[in-house]
């Protein structure tokens, strides 16, 4: 794939030194100042994907920070999670970074190239969430649909075949995860995967809790773990998006709290669409170091 610096791919796309940005969301030489930023030690970025659970990490973060007390953030009504950890990347954030107090908390969807070096000099923390690419695409298909700065996709065929040429918001899912993993060791890095949260929360919370070097007694982590789930999410409007402006999502055309499960793409792709995505998933990740969970009964 050949992205030229600035060449608009769609309405909505912006190529920008090999990765897709978003046009009017995000502004390509405010980004490259990010790679400038001073991290402080205290530094926490929460890098994913899109769709692989970045909602979900913010919650357990934040609800790490209040120690389980789920009124520190219901008592803030007009925020919404990603305003209290909000995205690097997003027009207007980075600035705000430079003189936030600590902690500071970031999400980010960019690729490595654009983060601070320091962070690859054990600068700050990196929890970096995976999620199988199958599923991801399945709820970025239906996150397309929603949301206002992303094109509708034409048919789900069509998604299919942009998400595997790489030609979303995020780019390609392979070189996004392959590039972050192959720097890990230099990092402070948390590698956690969504189908890990969704088999075990409670061990999930634990590891975050101690990777971040948080002392809650076992009651805060099980309050942190109760008010992570899914379910429970879905009835905090700031935990679910519910009261991000309608300009931005389009709530009348589906849930940001979608389905919250694996393996849902076994309702949506063709068997000539599995053994497509299985030969590129083969020949992309043949010595990545990782078994991916596709089902949920192959827990069981
Ligand atoms: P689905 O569309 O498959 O339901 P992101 O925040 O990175 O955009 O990811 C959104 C996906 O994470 C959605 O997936 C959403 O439902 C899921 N999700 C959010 N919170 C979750 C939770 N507590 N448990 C399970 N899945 C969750």
């Amino acid at each position: 794939m050949d992205l030229n610096d600035a060449k608009t791919h769609d309405h909505k796309l912006v190529a920008h030194k090999g990765f897709y940005l978003i046009n009017g969301t995000h502004d390509p030489d405010d980004v490259d100042r990010i790679y400038n930023l001073d991290i402080r030690d205290s530094d926490v970025f929460i890098v994913t994907y899109p769709k692989s659970g970045t909602i979900w990490m913010q919650q357990i973060l934040l609800m790490l920070e209040a120690k389980g007390d789920l009124t520190a953030i219901s008592k803030l009504n007009n925020y919404s999670n990603a305003d209290l950890i909000p995205w690097i990347e997003l027009n207007g954030n980075r600035q705000a970074f430079i003189s936030a107090p600590s902690p500071r908390q970031r999400v980010t969807h960019l690729q490595y190239q654009f983060l601070p070096p320091a962070l690859s000099q054990k600068k700050g923390k990196v929890i970096y969430v995976a999620r199988n690419p199958k599923d991801v695409l399945v709820s970025y298909y239906y996150f397309h649909k929603v949301a206002n700065m992303l094109e509708t996709p034409k048919s789900f065929d069509d998604f299919f075949e942009k998400f595997l040429r790489g030609e979303v918001f995020g780019s390609s899912w392979f070189e996004h995860i392959k590039t972050w993993y192959s720097h890990k060791d230099e990092m402070n890095m948390l590698f956690i995967t969504y189908e890990e949260m969704i088999q075990d929360l409670q061990s999930a919370v634990e590891r975050i809790s101690l990777f971040l070097s948080k002392e809650l007694t076992n009651e805060q982590l099980t309050n942190v773990v109760k008010h992570s789930t899914f379910s429970n999410m879905k009835k905090i409007p700031q935990a679910s998006y519910e009261q991000v402006p309608g300009d931005l999502l389009s709530h009348h055309l589906g849930r940001f709290m979608r389905k919250g499960t694996i393996g849902d793409w076994k309702n949506h792709f063709t068997v000539a669409q599995n053994e497509r995505f299985d030969e590129v998933f083969l020949r992309e990740m043949e010595d990545f170091p990782f078994l991916f969970i596709w089902d949920i009964n192959d827990f069981k």
